[in-house]
């Protein structure tokens, strides 16, 4: 069956243009003028743009956290994120007993028959020994080429930084990124102990007990850690902070191969919503920060400082008592309640999936701030690049897969929880007004998302096994 996507501007990283896409079995066939429509299905797109599906390097379905689980699964997570224009999502593997090779085929157990989007994995690497090591390499085979080492939450996921450098040597060598979680776990504990014995337990201090200065002190750290493992491929992933894009930049003017994240949540509010009666929402790790953090993390994406938009993904209920309906059905699951009387009992963590792209259009292109074909490069092709995805995805370039999102540019909302699909019972983003919105949404040429109709179904996402390492940019 083919399909000619008619008259759309096209956008990609490098470059806007006016032409029609053909669409074979899945692929993007053909790109140009007057493409011949015989026996083809026709979807007009004068007047609209036509971008490649988002990719989202960084989401959390499903995870298992003290006293609940991250109220999207890999279904509702993924539906979320076609509506917002995203049609390739990477989440992280926890690792639990058991051998890698367990901990990866008991994730994909769980994933296969809900995904309704493409996927593929990170592993997190949270405990390291001589059988880790040696397992390390394994994940290639896998398709796993992405690891993520953290340097907070100290007895439960945190490594030391001897192992953090091995992890990187033995990565490198197995054509595996290394993502690093960046902050002074020490600090925050002993700040987390003071501010309770102090009786300062609202989700301020949240914010409060762990500084700025930990993540730009990590953020060093981790580059040297990578400069000492004799150029071991970094990513930092949520950057949240000014001095950490300072390190960030440092780092690669020395020819570090290091490159950064950040996510929505972090350009857009501060410390002062953690301090809001319902404070608990911003709740996420690491916190929000300044307006100053803000504007210097708009700067590193501009700059190229920073490569990719990410999103966090990891909602929660903020009351898990109150049900919603999704689909029809009741469901409440325990969120940001739990901490109600203690800011280190909320589930840390936001919802954004489906938001990325939508607010980003608005208050990121709209707003002056980045060019279209800098938004297509950091929410698709640039991790799809650094993921070694490309040009599978994040591109309009025949060959690669038909993931398209057709964008009207002139939509014009006030979006908010009854607008974004997420399966929890709030939204970041309530009554801000956007304007340009996902009209139709394809992948592998399959229409799953057309206007407020989904046409998805679990179980038709695929898996992405990463073949070759991707590249640093
Ligand atoms: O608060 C967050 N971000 N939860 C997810 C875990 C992580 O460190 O990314
Ligand atoms: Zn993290
Ligand atoms: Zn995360």
């Amino acid at each position: 069956m083919t399909l000619i996507i008619k008259n759309g501007t096209c956008i990609t990283a490098a470059e806007t243009f006016t032409a029609d896409i053909r669409v074979e079995g899945g692929k993007i066939a053909l790109v140009g003028q007057n493409l011949d429509t015989e026996n083809a299905e026709v979807v007009d797109a004068s007047g609209k743009l036509v971008m490649p599906g988002g990719v989202d390097a960084h989401t959390h379905f499903d995870l298992p956290m003290p006293g609940t689980v991250s109220s999207d699964d890999h279904y509702t997570g993924h539906k979320a994120a076609a509506f917002g224009g995203t049609t390739t999502v990477m989440d992280f593997i926890p690792q639990g007993a058991g051998s890698m090779k367990q901990n990866v085929d008991a994730w994909q157990q769980k994933v296969s028959a809900k995904a309704a989007i493409d996927y593929t994995f990170h592993m997190n690497v949270t405990r390291f020994d001589d059988q880790v090591a040696a397992d390390l390499p394994g994940l290639a085979a896998d398709g796993i080429r992405s690891i993520k080492v953290f340097m907070a939450y100290n007895g439960r996921l945190r490594l030391s930084d001897g192992d953090i450098f091995q992890a990187l040597r033995i990565a490198k060598k197995a054509g595996i990124l290394t993502m690093l979680h960046a902050e002074n776990g020490d600090v925050i504990d002993l700040l987390v102990a003071e501010a309770l014995a102090a009786g300062n337990k609202t989700p301020e201090y949240h914010a409060l007990t762990r500084p700025a200065w930990g993540v730009v002190e990590a953020v060093l750290r981790g580059a040297a850690l990578s400069g000492q493992a004799d150029g071991a491929p970094l990513y930092v992933v949520h950057m949240n902070a000014a001095g950490e894009v300072d390190q960030l930049r440092y780092a690669r003017e020395h020819g570090l191969p290091v490159m950064g994240e950040t996510c929505p949540q972090y350009l857009f509010f501060t410390i002062d919503h953690l301090r809001r009666p319902d404070g608990a929402k911003w709740v996420c790790s690491p916190p929000m920060r300044t307006h100053e953090d803000n504007q210097a993390l708009w700067r590193g994406l501009t700059d190229g400082t920073l490569q990719v938009m990410g999103t966090d993904h990891c909602p929660f209920f903020f009351d898990g008592t109150k049900p919603i309906i999704y689909e029809g059905k009741p469901v409440a699951i325990p969120g940001k309640e739990l901490g109600a009387d203690d800011f280190t009992k909320i589930p840390n963590g936001l919802p954004g999936v489906g938001d990325r792209l939508p607010v980003l259009w608005t208050y990121g292109v709209r707003a002056g701030r980045l060019t279209p074909n800098q938004f297509v490069a950091m929410n698709a092709t640039n991790p799809a690049r650094i993921f070694g995805l490309y040009p599978q995805k994040g591109t309009l370039m025949p060959g690669a897969d038909a993931d398209l999102a057709i964008w009207d540019p002139e939509k014009r909302l006030i979006y908010g929880v009854g607008v974004a699909q997420h399966r929890t019972d709030y939204n970041l983003y309530e009554d801000w007004e956007l304007v340009g919105m996902p009209e139709k949404v394809f992948l592998r040429g399959q229409l799953i998302v057309d206007g407020q109709r989904w046409l998805g179904k679990a179980g038709q996402g695929q898996y992405l096994a990463r073949r070759s390492a991707g590249e640093v940019l």
